[in-house]
C-alpha cells in the first residue's frame, strides 16, 4: 500500500502535528508537578539536559527510521534490519510498542474524559443545573466512562480522516488555540496577588536537590514521556514527512517547543497554586510538601477558580479547555501508532482499522475504569516507568548497532545538502550508538534497583 500512503503537506504541518503530539498532559500537568515537588528550576534544568542531551537523540532515531522505511513501527524495524534474528527482534519490539501505545491511550482517555468533564461543569453552574455540575466533577464509573467514550469517539474520528485530513488538519486547529490559551490564562494568573511568590519557587532552583539521583530519573522519564517516545508514535509521524525535508532541523524544533511548553505550563501551574494559597486554599499536604497530581489539577485549581467569582467560570472553563486540547493532540498520536500498524499490514481500510482499534482499547479503558484501584496506577507504571524507556533504549540499538550504518548517514543528507558540515552528523551517529544506550540503561537500572 505504498503508492496510498499519506504525507504532512509541509514542514509546518509536520511540526504542528509532532509536537501536537509532544505538547500533552505530560507537559501540563506532569512537568509543573514534578517540578513544584522537585526544587523549581533545578528540575527544569535536569529536564533541559535530560531533554537535550537523551531524548532528543532518541527522538531522532526514530524519525529517522521511520521516514526511511515508510512505514509503521513493526514493518519498519524489520526493513532495518539484516538479518532473521534481528528482524525477528524488529517484530518483538515493535509490537511492544504498539501494545504500549495502546495501553497508554487506554488510561490517558480516562484523564481526558474528566478534563473534558471539569470544562462542562462550569458551564453546567452558569445554567444552574447544579446537580450535573456535581456529577461532572464527582468521582464515579458513570462519569468516568461516559467521558471516555466521548474522547476515544473524537480520537479516533480525526483518525479516520488520515494524515492530512485528519491528524494535520486538526493539529493545525488545536495548536494555535492551545498556544493562545495557555498563554492568555499565565498573563492573567500573574496579575493576581500571590503569583509572584509561585514565579519565584518556580524560578529559584533550591540546587540542594538537582544533582539527587532520583530527580535525574524522574526528569528523564518525563522527558521520554513528554516526547512520546519508544511507543512508535515519533515513528510512524517521520514516516509521513517528505525526503525533501531536513530531518534534523525538524527534530531539533519538536524537541524546542516541547521543552518550551513545559516550561511556559510551569509560569501558570505554581504561579496559580499560590494565588490559591493567598485566597485561603490549602495548597501543601501534611508532610509540608506542596500538593502534587490529581489533587492538585482536580481539587486547588477548582477551589482556586471558586474563589474568584464569575471570572473563576471563564478561567475554569478555559484551563480544562487547555487540558483537554493538548490531550486530543497527543491521544490522535498513540492511536495512529497501532491504525497505521493495522492498515499497512492487515490491509483494512483506514476507516475500519481507527474503529476497531479504538474500540478495542476502549474496552481496556473500560476494565481499567471499572477496576480503577487496581490497574490504573499499575498501567501507568508499566507503560511510563518501564515499557517506555526500554522501547527507546531498544530503538536506539536499532538506529546504532543494526541499522546499515550508510544507509542511516543517507537517510539523515537527503533534504539536508550540507549535512557532513554539521555537528549533528559528527555526533549523533556516535552518541546514539555509545551514549544514549549505556546512559538509559543506568537510569533504568537505578530504577528498577531502586
Ligand atoms: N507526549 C504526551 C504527553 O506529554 C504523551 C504521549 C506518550 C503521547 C506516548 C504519545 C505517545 O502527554
Amino acid at each position: 500500500m505504498a503508492g496510498t500512503r499519506g504525507e504532512f503537506s509541509s514542514r509546518l504541518g509536520f511540526i504542528l502535528a509532532a509536537s501536537g503530539s509532544a505538547v500533552g498532559l505530560g507537559n501540563i500537568w506532569g512537568f509543573p508537578t514534578q517540578a513544584a515537588s522537585n526544587g523549581g528550576a533545578a528540575f527544569l534544568l535536569m529536564y533541559l539536559l535530560m531533554a537535550f542531551l537523551l531524548a532528543y537523540p532518541a527522538l531522532m532515531a526514530e524519525l529517522i527510521i521511520g521516514r526511511h522505511a515508510k512505514a509503521n513501527i513493526v514493518t519498519a524495524l524489520r526493513q532495518v534490519s539484516g538479518n532473521g534474528l534481528t528482524r525477528f527482534i524488529g517484530s518483538l519490539t515493535g509490537f511492544a510498542g504498539i501494545i504500549t501505545a495502546s495501553l497508554i491511550l487506554a488510561f490517558y482517555g480516562i484523564v481526558a474524559g474528566w478534563m473534558i468533564a471539569f470544562a462542562a461543569a462550569p458551564v453546567a453552574e452558569t445554567v444552574g443545573a447544579e446537580g450535573l455540575a456535581s456529577w461532572l466533577t464527582d468521582f464515579g464509573n458513570e462519569r468516568n466512562l461516559v467521558f471516555m467514550l466521548i474522547f476515544m469517539l473524537i480520537t479516533s474520528l480525526i483518525i479516520s480522516g488520515g494524515v492530512r485530513n485528519g491528524i494535520e488538519k486538526w493539529s493545525s486547529r488545536l495548536m494555535p488555540m492551545l498556544l493562545i490559551i495557555l498563554m492568555g490564562l499565565i498573563g492573567y494568573v500573574l496579575t493576581l496577588p500571590g503569583a509572584m511568590e509561585g514565579v519565584k519557587v518556580y524560578l529559584l532552583p533550591d540546587f540542594s536537590r538537582s544533582f539527587n539521583f532520583q530527580l535525574i530519573v524522574n526528569a528523564l522519564g518525563q522527558a521520554f514521556f513528554s516526547l512520546s517516545l519508544g511507543v512508535g508514535t515519533m515513528l510512524i509521524y517521520g514516516s509521513y514527512i517528505s525526503k525533501k525535508e531536513n530531518i534534523a532541523s525538524l527534530g531539533r524544533a519538536i524537541t524546542l517547543i516541547d521543552i518550551g511548553i513545559a516550561a511556559l505550563a510551569g509560569m501558570l501551574i505554581i504561579p496559580a497554586m499560590y494565588v490559591a494559597q493567598h485566597n485561603g486554599v490549602e495548597i501543601f499536604d501534611a508532610g509540608g510538601k506542596l500538593i502534587a497530581e490529581d489533587t492538585l489539577i482536580f481539587t486547588v485549581l477548582p477551589a482556586l477558580f471558586d474563589t474568584m467569582g464569575s471570572t473563576g467560570v471563564v478561567i475554569g472553563f478555559a484551563f480544562f479547555v487547555l487540558m483537554t486540547i493538548a490531550a486530543l493532540t497527543s491521544s490522535i498520536s498513540m492511536l495512529e501508532a497501532p491504525v497505521s500498524y493495522v492498515c499497512e499490514v492487515h490491509g483494512l481500510s483506514r476507516r475500519a482499522s481507527s474503529f476497531l482499534v479504538s474500540g478495542t482499547i476502549a474496552v481496556i479503558s473500560v476494565l481499567i475504569a471499572l477496576n480503577f484501584g487496581d490497574l490504573f496506577g499499575l498501567v501507568i507504571n508499566l507503560t511510563t516507568r518501564y515499557a517506555q524507556p526500554l522501547l527507546g533504549l531498544m530503538l536506539c540499538i536499532f538506529a546504532g548497532w543494526i541499522w546499515h550504518r550508510h544507509q542511516v548517514l543517507a537517510e539523515i543528507k537527503a533534504g539536508f545538502e550540507q549535512a557532513e558540515q554539521s555537528l549533528f552528523w559528527r555526533i549523533w551517529p556516535v552518541y546514539i550508538r555509545y551514549v544514549c544506550p549505556v546512559a538509559i540503561l543506568t537510569v533504568f537500572g537505578q530504577k528498577v534497583l531502586g
